[in-house]
């Protein structure tokens, strides 16, 4: 998953009295659809949203510590405010996300201007926690927690694509990871809870929906139930299936894909249901087998490679996009030239790339062979040139070739234009004028002849109304 910095701004007009809100978020797609949802609680709260970080009376980080510079910008941002707050005791000032669970108490040492540390099993009960604060505590939620069923609307960024959380946590051990210690054990929510949030979605006019896991794959093997001919009851492909006819939503894409888990039975699903898109997110971490043994991933490139054939054999123009660490403790230029090597070799769409990070807590941020940071930069400089080489080759074939994208917002650096996706998920822009004086708007299908390509997007020629699937 992308790290990216969001920063979450309302346009709708205030509820109450309570003061201004205003959240960054930092991290992944998880941290997002939090957000979204302690957006919700605040203005259910009467909170509105502030148009400035710097003058609203309560500050919220959801934060990321996946990598050591993901948990240095926290820092940062936290001075800024413990300042403010210091000549404004009226401020609220919260941190929510990994790096509270990570650090919990530690944190109000570190920065006693903080009012509430929570971590991301406790989303959910931002309101009960903040009441405590306004009764005068500092307070410090990390404990294990089951996560409620929610039932807040989330104040969700877009109105036309919207990502639902299928399971929380992971079990894995990746060495390298801090995950499953900041986001606990597995957790699935139940297939009824999930279809109605998405039926509610489809009622709102949302088009899209993402289904979330750290390791999705794992979606239901920690509720009970076992099928007739003896398989677990409930797994991704099962609930791919039992969301698939709900109206209103077009398109349905899930994401984070794990190799050692990935099914022929899912790849089977994804290519027989039409609303599932053309596009995997598959991380392989490592194009070398020892280092994936290092990395306790539980599976070998070949495997990988095999899942990748599989998948192109059954839906030919699927997009491929990964995650990859480079300069993993002990990986030698061969290993790392093994990794190269894998990326030309799958022709990826896109790949999100790290230089290893040692994380407190982790196996491998303990062992003795961890590399230079000039290695590191040299292999990440490396790689993201082959990734960007890769990635144009990859968009080269979609030129002059009709697209459906789903407008979701209009371009920002140009606003006669709107912005999409295509199913394979490639960001496209095209002309909001639809050619009849009614212009197209978010949510609208539209059928886009691809006329520019750059590595990780397109541009095109939107075609008229009557071409709309
Ligand atoms: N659950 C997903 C990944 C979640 S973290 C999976 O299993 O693939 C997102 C990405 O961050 C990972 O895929 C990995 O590439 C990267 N990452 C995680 N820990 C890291 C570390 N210590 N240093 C560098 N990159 C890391
Ligand atoms: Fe981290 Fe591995 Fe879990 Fe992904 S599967 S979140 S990399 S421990
Ligand atoms: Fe970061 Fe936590 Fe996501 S560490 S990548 S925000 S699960």
């Amino acid at each position: 998953m992308t790290a990216t910095v969001t920063g979450q701004r309302a346009d709708q007009a205030p509820t109450t009295r309570r003061g201004s809100y205003w959240i960054t978020t930092f991290g992944c797609q998880m941290n997002k659809a939090d957000s979204e949802r302690m957006a919700g609680i605040l203005e259910a709260m009467g909170y509105r949203p502030g148009d400035d970080e710097h003058t609203a009376d309560l500050v919220l980080y959801n934060t990321c510590t996946i990598r050591d510079n993901a948990e240095q910008k926290v820092y940062s941002y936290l001075g800024r405010q413990a300042q403010r707050k210091r000549a404004n005791p009226g401020l609220t000032l919260v941190v929510a996300g990994c790096v509270a669970q990570q650090e919990g108490e530690a944190l109000l040492r570190r920065v006693p201007e903080l009012d509430l540390v929570m971590g991301p099993q406790h989303a959910n009960r931002l309101e009960t926690l903040l009441t405590r604060v306004e009764n005068g505590q500092q307070v410090v939620a990390t404990e294990e927690h089951h996560i409620l069923e929610d039932i807040t609307t989330a104040r969700r960024d877009s109105a036309v694509c919207a990502w639902v959380n299928v399971i929380y946590g992971c079990n894995e051990h990746c060495t390298y990871c801090v995950v499953p210690s900041v986001r606990g054990r597995e957790q699935s929510r139940r297939p009824e809870a999930i279809r109605r949030e998405i039926e509610d979605l489809a009622a709102r006019g949302y088009r899209e929906i993402t289904l979330l896991g750290q390791n999705i794959d794992a979606y239901g093997r920690d509720l009970p139930g076992i099928t007739g001919e003896g398989r677990r009851e409930h797994t991704l492909t099962d609930l791919l299936r039992a969301v698939h006819d709900v109206r209103g939503i077009e398109r349905i894409r899930f994401a984070t894909s794990h190799p050692r888990y990935f099914t022929d039975r899912l790849i089977d699903a994804c290519a027989d249901l039409p609303k599932v898109c053309e596009h995997f997110h598959i991380p392989f971490q490592s194009g070398d087998d020892a280092v994936l043994r290092a990395m306790a991933r539980g599976y070998t490139v070949e495997r990988y490679r095999r899942i990748i054939d599989r998948i192109r054999e059954r839906i030919p123009d699927a997009a491929i996009s990964a995650d990859v660490i480079v300069a993993f403790p002990g990986e030698s230029d061969a290993q790392y030239r093994r990794t190269l090597d894998l990326i030309e070799a799958i022709g990826f769409d896109q790949v999100n790339t790290a230089a290893y990070s040692p994380r407190p807590g982790t196996p491998a941020a303990d062992w003795p062979d961890q590399l230079p940071e000039e290695v590191k930069v040299a292999r990440l400089h490396e790689v993201n040139a082959l990734v960007e080489r890769v990635a144009a080759a990859r968009s080269a074939r979609y030129l002059e070739r009709t697209e459906q994208v789903l407008a979701e917002g209009i371009n920002p650096r140009d606003p006669s234009q709107l912005m999409g996706r295509t199913r394979t998920n490639r960001l496209t822009f095209f002309s909001a004028d639809a050619g009849d004086g009614r212009p197209w708007v978010p949510g609208d299908l539209v059928d886009v002849v691809i006329e520019t390509v750059r590595p990780f997007s397109l541009s095109g020629r939107p075609l008229g109304r009557d071409r709309v699937r």
